[in-house]
């Protein structure tokens, strides 16, 4: 098969593709979620494995920190490997009082103070959004398992430590910052793709509340459930 800059695959990549930030947290999932995983790609100790969830193939793979990474590992999954859907699993810092720590955020669409579009030279802006079919069948997977969740806009913003605020997105609606899904959603759009980005609430920009080591790790496991029922219904 053939290698791209980053990507050398040691094996088939499922249709479908979860994708958590942490190269680690690839690996836990892939471990703890799915059956007969297998390592496909570990180019920069970004691992990607295959496996089967409830006997239907998916891979999981990190999509490392920022637009730019997601941006280079979304472009090469979708046009060399045959991926048809990713779907972002991470974390994001609420800003809104009713979205709180351990609820779970579906990116409808992704504001985003990223440059990242200027490469397409549309003579105006284009909203990142997300595959509706994703969407729905998230929103309804989520509606099964009984998860609190708020679908809405993400903002993915190019900086953490940043000299401005993130709030000022809240005024316009956005639910809560992360960091990748306008890369994912902008790469998925331009190559005809399907993305999605499910972030749980980790932290709160308003009231500073953050989870604990084990609150995070429940959340975390309702949230790859979700996306893991998502995939296999595709
Ligand atoms: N900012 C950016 N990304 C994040 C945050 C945040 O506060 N929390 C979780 N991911």
């Amino acid at each position: 098969m053939k290698t791209t800059p980053h990507i050398n695959p040691q094996g088939e990549f499922a249709k479908t593709v979860l994708m958590p930030g942490d190269p680690l947290r690839a690996k836990f999932i892939a471990e703890n979620f799915l059956e007969n995983p297998v390592l496909v790609n570990n180019v920069r100790g970004v691992q990607g494995y295959t496996g089967t969830y409830k006997g239907v193939p998916v891979s999981v793979m990190a999509s490392g920190m920022g637009i730019p990474s997601i941006g280079i590992y979304s472009y090469e999954l979708y046009s060399f490997y045959g991926v048809e859907n990713i779907i972002r699993v991470g974390s994001c810092g609420s800003m809104q009082e009713n979205v709180k720590v351990r609820d779970i955020v579906l990116g409808m669409g992704a504001f985003t103070n990223s440059n990242f579009a200027s490469q397409y030279k549309i003579n105006g802006t284009i909203a990142p959004i997300a595959s509706y079919k994703l969407l729905s069948k998230s929103v309804e997977k989520a509606e099964v398992l009984n998860l609190n969740y708020h679908v809405g806009a993400l903002l993915s913003s190019d900086t953490f430590y940043s000299d401005s605020s993130s709030l000022d997105f809240a005024k316009l609606g956005a639910l809560a910052v992360e960091m990748e899904a306008a890369g994912l959603y902008l790469t998925a759009q331009r190559l005809n793709k399907n993305a999605l980005a499910i972030c749980t609430v980790s932290d709160h920009l308003i009231t500073g509340e953050e989870t604990t080591a084990e609150e995070r790790q429940k959340t975390f496991t309702d949230m790859i459930t979700l996306a893991l029922e998502v995939a296999i219904s595709l």
